[in-house]
């Protein structure tokens, strides 16, 4: 059978995305991860524990913030792991003002991802903080706690920064003009450094699968073939039938 090599790239692509635990999306930045989110760093909020299973005081000001704009909006990117409802890109957010995970109340998501996404991938998310929100955490004292929720019980906190100390105003004034306009511009070269990491990774996987699939044996392809089935089939991928497609992933780098 014919064997496109961009289909085994795509294919060996989604597999490395999908080789670790058992979960589907997470919301960069992440509280307590260092760069781009991976599948093992997505958390399970619970009503008793919204952030997971993160020590929240331990990483608050080690965290990346996003910066909050003037008129407490602000953005994130969210990165699903699995396609379909499993790694569903809509959430709905908690904010605790107080950042030590105790006290949250609903926040508005002003733009949210795809409920049911057919691929997986990133997508921003533009959440705006309640009215008369004064973020008091961390050791800066201006720092909130959001904790995002996927459909499918996924997710995981982000810090939230308020750029000196202002709180969430009910309408614009001219004097916040200024200042939110910097912090939007900042949050959204984040967003663009966290898409393009993910981007390169992506690209090297692709490359590497690229500059390998040429020595596969016949048999090495077919169990390989398979394995891209059970993919397409349903591409939430069990840590057991992971392992084996590392395995496989390993024949191909081996030959
Ligand atoms: C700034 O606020 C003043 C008084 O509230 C208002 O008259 C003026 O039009 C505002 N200027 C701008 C540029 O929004
Ligand atoms: C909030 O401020 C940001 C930055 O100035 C702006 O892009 C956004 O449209 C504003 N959103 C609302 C709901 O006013």
């Amino acid at each position: 059978m014919f064997f496109s090599k961009t289909f085994i790239a795509t294919a060996a692509l989604c597999l490395s995305l999908s080789l670790q635990a058992n979960a589907h999306a997470a919301v960069a930045p992440a509280l307590g991860v260092k760069g781009t989110p991976v599948r093992n760093d997505v958390q399970r909020p619970s009503k008793n524990s919204e952030c997971g299973n993160v020590n929240i005081a331990q990483t608050i000001d080690t965290s990346t913030a996003v910066q909050a704009a003037g008129n407490g909006t602000f953005a994130a990117t969210i990165i699903n792991f699995n396609a379909g409802v499993d790694g569903s890109r809509q959430v709905t957010a908690l904010v605790d003002p107080t950042g030590t995970g105790k006290s949250f109340v609903s926040a508005d998501v002003l733009q949210n991802g795809d409920k049911n996404p057919s691929n997986t991938g990133s997508q921003q998310l533009v959440v705006q903080l309640p009215s008369n929100t004064k973020c008091s955490g961390g050791a800066s004292k201006d720092k909130c706690l959001v904790s995002f929720t996927t459909v499918s019980g996924f997710g995981n906190c982000v810090v939230v920064q308020q750029a000196g100390g202002s709180s969430v105003s009910d309408s614009n004034t001219n004097a916040s003009t200024a200042a939110p306009a910097a912090s939007t511009s900042a949050a959204v070269s984040a967003t663009k450094a966290t898409a393009t990491a993910a981007g390169q990774t992506a690209t090297q996987a692709s490359q590497g699968a690229q500059s390998t699939t040429g020595s596969l044996t016949a048999a090495e392809k077919a169990e390989l073939e398979k394995l891209l089935k059970e993919l397409e089939n349903k591409l939430g991928i069990r840590e057991e039938r992971g392992s084996r497609a590392a395995r496989t992933v390993r024949y191909a780098k081996d030959a």
